[in-house]
Parts: C-alpha cells; sequence; structure tokens
C-alpha cells in the first residue's frame, strides 16, 4: 500500500531535494554560530543567515531583507507582532483602551493572544464570514476598524476551509484608517504568489516549515520598513552587536532577533527557498490550482460527502475539508489511513470558531487533506477514490 501525505497544511513533507544534504554538510563541516566571531565559520553562517534572508525577500518582493525576523514558526511571529504592538501601545500611553481586529476564520495562533490580551483590558472584535465560503467582506472588516483601533489581524489562506481572502481590499481599509494590517500566511506563502508590496501588506508572519518547504523550528515575520518603531521587542538579549549597550539594538533585524539562531534549520530552508526560486511560484501555483480543481471536481461527485468551504477554484488554496456525516471525522481519518495509506488531519485543526461558522463544529470538526508540490494527479485520484470508498454505505446482503 502506498502512503500518501496529505497533511501539508501541518507541515510540508517530502521537502525538496537538497534540503536536508545542505543542513548535514553545515553541520559537519561549519557548525559555527553567526555573527558571534571574527573566524571564518561564523562569518560563513552569518552569511547563509543573509542569503536566507534575501531570498525570502525576492520571494514576496519585500522592500528589505533585514526586515525579514526569524522566528521559530508561524505562531511565534504572530505573537510577536501582536505583543510588540501591544507593548509600545502601553508604552505611549497605558491608560489608553485598546482594541484590536481579527476574523472568526483566524487560527488559535492569533485568537489565543487576543483572547489573553482582554485580560489586558484590550477590546477585541472578531469579524464573522460567509457561512458558505468564509469569506470576509473587507467593508465589513473595515466597519469594525474604531479610533482607538492599533491593529487588525487577518489569515490569508484558511487552514480549515482553503478560503483565500481578499487581503488587498482589506489592506486598502486598513491603510485608509492608518491601522496596521498584519497577516497570516501560514497557508499560502510558497503556494501561492504574495507580494507584499502590490498586497499592501505592514506585517506577514509566515512558516518555513509549510509552503516553504523548509524544516520544522523555522518561520519569520516581515515588517514594512518604517513600521518597525511601532513594534516593541517582546525579548531582549544578546545579538552580537552593541554588547556595551544596556538596552536592546534599535537596527533590524537585532531589535527582534536575540540569542543564538536555528542556523542549521535556516539553511535548509535557504535550500528550500532556492528549489521554489528556481522552480518559480508560478509554476508551482499553476500545478497546485490544476490539482485543486482536480480534488474539487472529484469530491463533489461523490455521494455522502460533504465538502466545506469554497466549490470553485477562486479564492482557494489547496486545503480540503470534508464531512461524511456516516462517520466520525477521526474515523475517517483511521480508516483513510489503515486501509488506504493516506496521511490525513481530523477535528477542529485549532480554529474553533471558522468551524462553527461553517457548520462543521456540531460534527467534532472535519477531516482535512491539503496539498504539496510533489503530489501529482495519480495521487489525486488515489485520494477521492479512496475517500468514496470509505463513505459508502456497508452493502446489506439479503439472507433468504
Ligand atoms: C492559518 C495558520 N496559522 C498559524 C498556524 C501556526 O503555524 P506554526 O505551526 O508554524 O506555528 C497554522 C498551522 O497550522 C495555520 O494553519
Amino acid at each position: 500500500m502506498p502512503r500518501i501525505y496529505l497533511d501539508n497544511a501541518a507541515t510540508s513533507y517530502p521537502k525538496p531535494p537538497g534540503v536536508t544534504d545542505a543542513m548535514v554538510r553545515f553541520a559537519n563541516s561549519c557548525g559555527a554560530s553567526p555573527g558571534r566571531g571574527s573566524y571564518s565559520e561564523s562569518q560563513v553562517a552569518a552569511s547563509e543567515l543573509e542569503r536566507c534572508r534575501l531570498q525570502l525577500n525576492q520571494l514576496i518582493n519585500g522592500k528589505n531583507p533585514n526586515h525579514i525576523i526569524f522566528t521559530l514558526n508561524t505562531t511565534d511571529a504572530l505573537n510577536l507582532a501582536i505583543y510588540g504592538i501591544y507593548l509600545s501601545q502601553q508604552k505611549l500611553d497605558s491608560s489608553r483602551r485598546l482594541h484590536m481586529v481579527t476574523t472568526a476564520m483566524d487560527h488559535n495562533s492569533v485568537l489565543r493572544p487576543f483572547h489573553a490580551l482582554r485580560d489586558f483590558g484590550v477590546d477585541v472584535t472578531f469579524i464573522t464570514g460567509d457561512p458558505e465560503t468564509g469569506l470576509v467582506d473587507p467593508d465589513v472588516f473595515a466597519a469594525a476598524i474604531t479610533s482607538e483601533t492599533c491593529l487588525a489581524a487577518v489569515i490569508h489562506g484558511s487552514n480549515v476551509t482553503g478560503t483565500v481572502q481578499d487581503i488587498a481590499a482589506i489592506a486598502d481599509r486598513c491603510r485608509s484608517k492608518q491601522v496596521p494590517l498584519l497577516v497570516d500566511a501560514a497557508q499560502t506563502i510558497g503556494h501561492l504568489p504574495i507580494d507584499v508590496e502590490a498586497m499592501g501588506i505592514d506585517l506577514m508572519a509566515f512558516p518555513g516549515h509549510k509552503g516553504l518547504l523548509g524544516p520544522l523550528g523555522t518561520g519569520g515575520l516581515y515588517i514594512r520598513p518604517g513600521l518597525e518603531g511601532l513594534l516593541e521587542p517582546m525579548r531582549q538579549g544578546g545579538t552580537g552587536s552593541i554588547s556595551e549597550h544596556p538596552y536592546q539594538p534599535t537596527e533590524m533585524p537585532d531589535k527582534f532577533e536575540c540569542g543564538s539562531h536555528n542556523t542549521i534549520g535556516l539553511i535548509g530552508l535557504s535550500e528550500a527557498v532556492t528549489w521554489i526560486l528556481d522552480q518559480t511560484i508560478e509554476s508551482l501555483w499553476t500545478h497546485e490550482r490544476q490539482l485543486i480543481g482536480q480534488m474539487i471536481a472529484g469530491l463533489s461527485e461523490l455521494n455522502g460527502v460533504h465538502l466545506l468551504g469554497p466549490k470553485g477554484i477562486d479564492n482557494r488554496c489547496g486545503v480540503f475539508s470534508i464531512v461524511v456525516p456516516r462517520h466520525a471525522p477521526s474515523l475517517v481519518s483511521e480508516m483513510l489511513e489503515r486501509d488506504h495509506g493516506i496521511l490525513t488531519r481530523s477535528g477542529l485543526h485549532c480554529a474553533p470558531f471558522a468551524h462553527q461558522l461553517i457548520g462543521s463544529s456540531t460534527s467534532s470538526g472535519a477531516t482535512r487533506l491539503s496539498l504539496g508540490p510533489f503530489l501529482s494527479n495519480k495521487d489525486v485520484d488515489y485520494a477521492i477514490n479512496a475517500i468514496a470508498e470509505v463513505s459508502r454505505p456497508p452493502r446489506v446482503v439479503a439472507t433468504v
């Protein structure tokens, strides 16, 4: 039986050729910490990190590679942005009542920090979306912004329904109200083209280990040049620079990066992004769009399978959640693995409000299948046939 990995929304697998080799090569032949010594190994490590920043900046059309802050994952980047803004606003005026806006489609990595900040006196508005598609109306988003709003956060691609929000329109509304927009690109970066300039993105949190095809333990936050003063660093510590100074440096990226880096992981990420740039993001997206179309067509034809979210290929990325009313989502995942070697994820996917909105929270969530660049039409066909089998009613044998 094959093993077909359809959980790329959690982390991507496999990684492009060369990623682990580059990590092992660095670990065996260099191994030094970047920017921590004048010897050549440390300088080599520093130039590797610089290369990684340059490539990421190229991929997203950023203005300055030093405005890409390396983090542990998306969650870490989102916390850095959310608490960074909260702390800087507190520093400016601790008596001011703050307000933040996000959406019901967002992930717990945004929802939980926002809920936690309520305990510190921050007002939060959760915008709802369309119960069929999960799309958020940019005008409804704009209407929630008040004179006290200091941050708006929105998910780009849903990790439940695959819904892709109209970031450019939301960013436009935020810009006109002078509110910074934080975008969670966990499910879109590396899958589809993102141009932070053209889309008007102020802050963008992203994983290195999902669509960018790097190893676990990597991620980043892009901060639009000029906005770095809006964020207070959440952490302070050694940067290898101006050590005589008692405060955190204000230079980028040191302002937000302290302590030793996950250099081995970032070397793997650099190799993975090189692969993406060589393939071109446009051609990877063309391939994924084709698989998305095939998956929607195949799943829509199955009786006894309910596909959540957008039913067309527009406003959509390669994440699919299905409900098979006959079985609990966890049983569907179990049968897909046991009988067909297909790896999926069931449950609420750390997005309880999204499941509530689209009506799948009562069925304890859904079974999720998510695409990656190494999957083929044959794999998608195989998955559709397997789901057809799992959802088919048991045959009744007549006894005479
Ligand atoms: C939309 C979304 N945001 C945030 C996260 C958290 O990502 P990470 O595991 O990189 O922290 C995920 C992970 O599944 C996600 O799907």
